[in-house]
């Protein structure tokens, strides 16, 4: 007989009060130490905190472009401040539309939604929840001017389709990598096929400075956009233009860029031991009955911001939902769905179109349509809310707290077997 299941009054497999999981909250699940505690130490003594004055940044966007093979990066204060470059820089018309996908973070929305461009929603593949290049293909209309896709949990997009959907529509891409720095398509890192790659430092991300973020682009007048954009449209090249936009202020202090230079760094480290654990637990799992992984695309490189997967319902005699109730009653660091468990254009933010004020800008004539937001439109995104549990991942995690996973789901996974 299996054991008794925790969530019926039986052991955990790990009991966390004893023995926590590595968390990217805190030091136990982070890559700090003396590489950061050097430069912040050099900022520090040359007195130059602004990155007009000092170099830390400058050389992390240099190290950033170089290890990309982007020609451009600009160092920016947040993935979101990313976004809101990149999107600003296209400078696109009040009520041109963007596609994107409803399993993202606000982030991606918001850089949308504050150049006055509507925001409109591809559905996504159910099990890798990666956006699906057919549906943004229905989703292109007259005013569709750009694609904003999410590499999402450390994936990567199909970027041939992508690629092939924007070159037939003349259409921007930028791509958001807030997730998935290091992973690749065909080989090349994410962020290097579209007009603009963005990246965020967040505490979460693979490489971290609480907060913060960077932009890379091959284009000359895009990059040029981008640096006035994130200063407030300032010419720090010295030619002495005037201010000719309304930009931000998303500079990036020597402090973090020092912290992000040491991160960077070790960027191959950290996704070294990510993807030494990460496909420890997946081959485990490929073991245990009734439990469905999600598929790598094989021309994809996985850096396993979570690790995601399913189960096969008829197999376990149980439903995902209740299946993931059990696990995580075992102690195991587990969740079902990512994101708020709904198309993120179910908020009410969408749904009562509330950008400014108390009017519809931009979704309403002259500038804009209003793009309905339907939960119905979206059933994969759906399915996946419901069905694909998740795990946030960390560089702390050893083989053996896999193995403590492992043993774990083995368990839940006998006891449904055995009543199925
Ligand atoms: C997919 C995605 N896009 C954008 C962002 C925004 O990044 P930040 O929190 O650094 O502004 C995040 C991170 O939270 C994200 O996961």
């Amino acid at each position: 007989m299996p054991d008794e299941l925790a969530i019926n009054g039986g052991p955990k497999a790990r009991d966390t009060s004893v023995k926590p999981w590595p968390t990217i909250s805190d030091a136990s699940g982070r890559d700090f130490g003396e590489e950061e505690m050097e430069l912040l130490g050099q900022v520090i003594r040359s007195g130059s905190l602004g990155y007009q004055y000092g170099s830390m940044v400058k050389q992390f966007e240099e190290e950033f472009a170089a290890r990309h093979g982007s020609k451009y990066a600009c160092a920016v204060s947040s993935g979101t401040a990313a976004l809101h470059t990149a999107m600003g820089s296209l400078l696109l018309e009040p009520g041109d539309e963007v596609i994107t996908t409803p399993v993202t973070d606000m982030g991606s929305i918001i850089a949308i939604v504050q150049c006055n461009c509507v925001p409109v929603f591809a559905d996504v593949d159910p099990l890798t929840m990666l956006i699906d290049p057919d549906s943004i293909r229905a989703q292109i209309t007259g005013r569709t001017r750009a694609l904003m896709v999410v590499h999402l949990l450390g994936q990567a997009c199909n970027m041939d389709e992508i690629m092939a959907i924007a070159a037939e529509h003349n259409l921007y891409v930028i791509e958001d990598c807030a997730q998935s720095h290091d992973a690749k398509w065909d080989g090349r890192d994410v962020g290097t096929f579209g007009h603009f790659g963005c990246f965020s430092l967040q505490q979460s991300k693979q490489i971290t400075t609480g907060d913060g973020g960077i932009v890379v682009t091959d284009e000359p007048d895009l990059a040029d956009e981008a640096y006035r954009f994130h200063d407030k449209y300032y010419d720090r090249s010295g030619d002495g233009r005037p201010i000719d936009r309304f930009g931000m202020n998303y500079r990036m202090s020597e402090l973090v860029g020092a912290v992000a230079l040491a991160q960077l760094r070790k960027l191959d480290r950290i996704i070294g031991r990510r993807t030494q654990t990460a496909e420890a637990l997946m081959a485990g799992i490929d073991e245990i009955p009734g439990i469905v992984r999600a598929t790598v695309h094989p021309k994809a490189t996985h850096t396993w911001w979570r690790v995601a997967c399913t189960i096969d319902e008829d197999e376990l005699g149980t439903d995902a939902q209740t299946f993931t109730r059990a696990v995580v009653a075992e102690g195991l660091p587990l969740r079902v769905h990512t994101g708020r468990g709904e198309p993120i254009c179910m908020a009410p933010a969408f749904q009562n179109y509330a950008a400014y004020g108390s009017g519809n800008f931009p979704w309403e004539p002259p500038y804009g349509r209003r793009v309905e937001y339907r939960l119905e439109d979206y059933p994969n995104t759906n399915w996946a809310m419901e069905n694909v549990w998740t795990a946030s991942w960390n560089e702390g995690y050893t083989l053996e707290d896999v193995a403590d996973i492992l043993r774990g789901l083995r368990k839940v996974s006998d006891h449904y077997r055995a009543q199925a």
